[in-house]
């Protein structure tokens, strides 16, 4: 197996590239990443020196590098979660969107039909996914299930919506071996702060404000990061082509009681009074377009492939801050711009 994946220096690509160097020491794993503002090798240098691993600057909206790649590494299956993934940029830069999330996965998939179209055998593409496919829900238990009409708001999730859409129709125009898997809001290391969590981690490490959209009644079904890459490597290796599978943690919180909770948790954990932090949080014009609620019904998962989410919020939280406080010099690097001066450096702009 030579297995392509991309966005392997961003947060969740990076916990999936780890899982299946250090899990599957017989496939070659090429990651293959841009290195955006959102990629950062040193989310991976604990595996970087594993003699099954390759690192590729590349960018997917090329067609030409990626007919190389596929070409030159002989690839034989693919793990695609490159993408643009902040919903506030896409409503100040649509474009960037339209070029990454949909040419870029078209262009991957065209550079796989060219190269595995004699012999689908053995050949495997999968799709990484969002739940923002499927819209907003009112504040009552509805649920995504797979059957849900797509409906994306954002120019984020219209851009993943249309990629999902060319991923299917490769499997029912070309008959591609693929997969797609579409989960809900992940947390946890190597998050970039510009997400909710990490955002308001740093802000309250530093005490600066917890800049709060709206009501803060929206809601978000949170899923510890290394419970998806498990979730990614169950599809990939058990998944059946052609289906689609949600993720989801059932775990829904609405952003105002996750930001009190982690308010409370980090005043402990830093020795502050209690309530010390909330005081940081300052209600804010709300998002555009702002989805009211996400949340997965990951039924369809937990029946056919035997996966459910293996951590209480509880402890994922507390991971969580605890890795962000032991890393304060990732948190540095990452909000003055210094990785990507090193990385810049070493294979240009
Ligand atoms: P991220 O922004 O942290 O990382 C994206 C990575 O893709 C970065 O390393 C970046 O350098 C790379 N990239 C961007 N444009 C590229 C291009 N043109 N060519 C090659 N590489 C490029 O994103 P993430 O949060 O890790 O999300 C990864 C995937 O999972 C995305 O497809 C996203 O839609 C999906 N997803 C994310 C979440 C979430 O909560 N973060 C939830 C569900 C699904
Ligand atoms: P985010 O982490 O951007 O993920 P997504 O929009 O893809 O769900 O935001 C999570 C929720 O937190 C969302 O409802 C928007 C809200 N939010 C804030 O209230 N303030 C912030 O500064 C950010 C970044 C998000």
């Amino acid at each position: 197996m030579n297995l392509l994946i991309t966005g392997g220096a961003g947060f969740i690509g990076s916990h999936v590239v780890r899982r299946f160097v250090t899990q599957y020491p017989e496939y070659n794993i090429i990651n293959l990443d841009k290195l955006t503002y959102a990629g950062n090798l040193e989310n991976i240098k604990d595996i970087d020196q594993s003699p099954n691993y390759t690192f590729v600057k590349g960018d997917i909206a090329d067609l030409e590098q990626m007919r190389s790649v596929i070409k030159d590494y002989n690839v034989t299956g693919v793990i695609h979660l490159a993408a643009e993934s902040h919903v506030d940029r896409s409503i100040t830069d649509p474009l960037i969107f339209v070029r990454t999330n949909l040419i870029g996965t078209s262009n991957l998939l065209q550079a796989c039909k060219e190269a595995w179209k004699d012999n689908w055998e053995g050949k495997l593409f999968y799709h990484v996914s969002t739940d923002e496919v499927y819209g907003s829900l009112p504040l009552d238990d509805s649920m995504f299930t797979e059957n849900t009409a797509y409906d994306p708001r954002s120019p984020y999730s219209a851009s993943k919506a249309g990629s999902d859409h060319m991923v299917r129709a490769f499997f029912h125009t070309y008959h591609m071996p693929v997969v797609i898997s579409n989960c809900s809001n992940n947390y946890g290391p190597n998050h970039f702060p510009e997400k909710l969590i990490p955002l308001f981690i740093n802000n309250i490490i530093n005490k600066k404000p917890l800049p709060v959209y709206g009501s803060g009644e929206n809601v978000r079904d949170w899923l510890y990061v290394e419970d998806h890459a498990r979730a990614i490597d169950d599809i990939f290796h058990k998944g059946i082509h052609g289906e689609t599978y949600n993720i989801g943690g059932h775990n829904e919180w609405s952003n105002i009681d996750l930001i009190k909770t982690l308010c409370a948790v980090m005043d402990s954990k830093l020795g502050r009074e209690v309530g010390e932090s909330e005081k940081l949080i300052s209600y804010v014009t709300d998002r555009a377009g702002h989805d009211m609620r996400y949340a997965i019904d990951g039924g369809k998962l937990q029946d056919e492939l035997g996966w459910t989410p293996s951590l209480q919020f509880e402890e994922g939280i507390s991971k969580t801050i605890d890795w962000y406080l032991t890393n304060q010099d990732w948190l540095d690097n990452v909000t003055s711009g210094t990785y990507q001066e090193y990385y810049n450096k070493q294979y240009g702009k």
